[in-house]
């Protein structure tokens, strides 16, 4: 046995294999924003909390603070209080004076045919002047209300952001994605009363009707019991209704026809305290009320702009692209407040990723100059899947590169360093939340190697633990896993969930926390909710969501773990671990496998992958299963939807799919699978409500 074999049942098993690091080129280091090892030093935790000063004077601020971290009303921290400042002046106002004419942001429509656009910071200056002007002086909202949006990637959005930001009413952009009944919902939770929307946008060479999603947000809020007062309505071509959905009399305006009687018009930037909420986001649960989580102005704005200087490199004469929808917290922290604050340029893209085919990501970065790239593995692996050698026929180069939002196998991480980013540019993957505004785990690129699959060290400020089950401490670089905390707040850290302050507590702190009267923050570590372990060299890896853990005989699998394995088959393109109720072993392992174009399924794949889960993992690790299917069913936002996979292997309902990018899906996957089961013989027998609640969460996008 082992020595991995001997965990306690109160941690999670590992088998990572150690991977070698990659180091950033000397050409990366002599430009760096982080280049000099003191940066370390400043932020070590007996200069904590005061280090995040650094953060906080990179923004302009009307008043300065009196208390940089206050935590007296624990786990409620409040931070640079007595500081007031204007969000939407930090981002466009104070860039006026040297950079007028520079492009803020630069917004590639998605059919070829259409020019791209360039918004100089003069031009972004007006235009949120005068959306908020309509905002104060038509829907009459104050400092303090909330609006929602649900608005596609289209430069309205970071305008309709900045132009709420500038009066401190608080926006809350519903991913225009979802559904017009998670929009309503969110409606409701947050308490608006003004929808602002689009008419329709272009997604995979479609026209979608968008509106016609604001009626059914506004119908689920009023049975709800609250009435959305107007629909400001932007359109995509602006002069020409392009949905076919009507408008509503009274109820419905066409932003382009209002915005004539504020041309011109100026609004003062209203000075709000540091604790001020700027925004809200809310996380996407499918069966609990969804988590509205309110982020402040002062310190997440700090965060954002420190971040971006130091992880991200942003410096003024950058082309940087974060290939995220504004509609996540990443594209609100990295699309728009980060990278303004710095003065940057910041590119936008309305389409999907591979339209109209995988070389088109290439073709912007090539076209426009981008040097800086940032998205997801799931568009890493879309990308790889479909077009793996099309980088290498554009022209572009980027210095710097990011993943973000799930952990990255070490080989899908290699196709992104050698072949994305022509084995030049760094690569920095970013771990964090909804909840943590910016980055929690990170290499500092130009001082820290990379090292595939780990996000690296814990991010400038950011001091780490690893709890098991029962809150005993992991040894720091034992390379033993369990829940990864955070020590200390930051100034990124949303302030609670709107609405649910005890939901806020319960969910991220009481776990750990073993004195709730406390005021010290050493009393209150973060719970993340994710399963990391430590290497000697002090890298996390993710493994992934707490309750994404499958355990097998009493050994706990991370899925993560599973689908990398999978993932060094060659032919292999995507992979989803799930666990199927089994009587000998609790729970077993079933894979879900979709290939690369041009090859077919085959037994022999099968063998490879069980081969290689075998011989990297552990036999207690192979899957019972391995299921070769055409496509993984997915949400809009493109993360595999585990739990309706699970539902399939489990004999059990796969709940609601409407969310899906792709529900037909489901139905072929079922078919093929409970009939090779039924088949066989494999039918699970009826399951407890624990069973079923277990398989009904696992996995869940939440
Ligand atoms: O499990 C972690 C995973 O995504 C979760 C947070 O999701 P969300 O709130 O949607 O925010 C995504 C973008 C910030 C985390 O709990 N996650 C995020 N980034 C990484 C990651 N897992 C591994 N590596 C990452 N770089």
């Amino acid at each position: 046995m082992d020595k991995q074999q001997e965990v306690s049942e109160a941690e999670i098993a590992v088998h990572w294999k150690e991977e070698e690091y990659y180091y950033p080129s000397a050409r990366f280091i002599a430009q760096a924003n982080a280049a000099d090892p003191a940066i370390l030093e400043r932020f070590r935790e007996e200069n904590f909390p005061e280090c995040f000063r650094e953060y906080a004077d990179l923004l302009t601020w009307d008043r300065y603070w009196h208390t940089t971290l206050d935590t007296s009303d624990a786990p409620f921290w409040k931070w640079f209080v007595g500081g007031k400042l204007n969000a939407s002046y930090n981002c466009v106002d104070r860039h006026l004076a040297k950079n007028r004419n520079k492009a803020a942001f630069i917004w590639v429509p998605e059919p070829e045919t259409e020019e791209s656009q360039t918004i100089t910071y003069q031009e972004l200056y007006i235009r949120v002047n005068e959306f908020a002007a309509l905002l104060r002086d038509f829907c009459h909202v104050q400092t303090g209300d909330r609006i929602t949006f649900h608005l596609p990637m289209v430069p309205d959005l970071p305008v309709s952001m900045l132009a709420c930001a500038r009066i401190g009413v608080i926006h809350s952009e519903v991913f225009g994605g979802f559904s017009g009944a998670a929009c309503g919902e969110r409606i409701v939770d947050s308490g608006s009363h003004i929808l602002v929307t689009m008419d329709v946008y272009n997604r995979g060479g479609e026209l979608i009707d968008h509106k016609a999603k604001a009626d059914q947000a506004v119908q689920v809020a009023e049975a709800n019991g609250v009435k959305v007062d107007k629909v400001l309505v932007w359109r995509r071509y602006p002069g020409k209704y392009s949905s076919p959905t009507p408008m509503v009399e009274g109820r419905d305006f066409f932003v382009d026809e209002l915005l004539p009687a504020y041309r011109g018009q100026r609004v003062d930037p209203v000075s709000m305290p540091a604790e001020a909420p700027l925004f809200l986001m809310y996380t996407s649960g499918t069966t609990a009320r969804p988590k509205g989580c309110q982020h402040s102005t002062g310190g997440y704005l700090s965060y954002v702009a420190g971040t971006s200087k130091f992880y991200q490199d942003i410096h003024p004469e950058d082309t940087y692209w974060c290939f995220a929808d504004i509609g996540w917290i990443t594209g609100h922290s990295y699309i728009v407040y980060g990278p303004l604050t710095l003065g940057a340029t910041s590119v936008m893209y309305e389409g999907a990723p591979t339209y109209p085919d995988p070389g088109r990501p290439w073709r912007i970065a090539e076209r426009l100059g981008v040097n800086i790239f940032h998205t997801a593995p799931t568009t890493i692996r879309m990308l790889r899947k479909a077009g793996p050698d099309e980088p290498a026929k554009y022209n572009y180069h980027f210095k710097h590169m990011t993943t973000v939002g799930e952990p990255i196998e070490p080989e899908v991480w290699r196709w992104y360093y050698e072949v994305v980013g022509k084995g030049e540019a760094v690569i920095v993957d970013t771990w964090w939340q909804t909840e943590n505004g910016g980055f929690l785990g990170s290499t500092l690129p130009a001082l820290q190697p990379m090292k595939p699959g780990s996000c690296g060290p814990t991010a400038l400020g950011i001091y780490p633990i690893i709890l098991d089950e029962d809150g005993k401490p992991i040894e720091a670089g034992s390379g033993r896993a369990g829940n990864i905390c955070i020590r200390n707040p930051w100034p990124g850290i949303f302030e609670t969930v709107w609405g649910q302050p005890e939901r806020y507590i319960e969910t991220y702190y009481a776990k750990y926390c073993k004195n709730r009267a406390s005021k010290d923050w050493h009393d209150w570590p973060y719970f993340a909710g994710d399963g990391a372990m430590q290497a000697s060299d002090g890298y996390f890896r993710i493994l992934g969501r707490v309750d994404d853990v499958i355990n097998v005989a009493g050994h706990r699998l991370g899925t993560k773990e599973l689908e990398s394995a999978a993932l060094t088959v060659t032919e292999v393109a995507e992979a989803a671990a799930v666990p199927v109720i089994d009587e000998l072993r609790g729970r077993a392992v079933e894979m879900y496998i979709a290939l690369k174009p041009g090859y077919v399924a085959s037994n022999d794949i099968v063998e490879k992958i069980q081969t290689a889960i075998d011989t990297l993992i552990g036999k207690v690790a192979r899957p019972k299963n391995v299921w070769i299917v055409p496509d993984m069913p997915k949400t809009r936002s493109g993360k595999i939807m585990r739990r309706v996979i699970a539902s399939v292997s489990n004999f059990t309902p796969v709940g609601d799919i409407s969310t899906l990018a792709n529900p037909e899906v489901v139905e072929n996957i079922r078919g093929a699978v409970q009939g090779a089961k039924v088949a066989r013989g494999d039918v699970p027998r009826e399951l407890s409500p624990a069973e079923l609640e277990e398989i009904g969460r696992f996995g869940q996008v939440e």
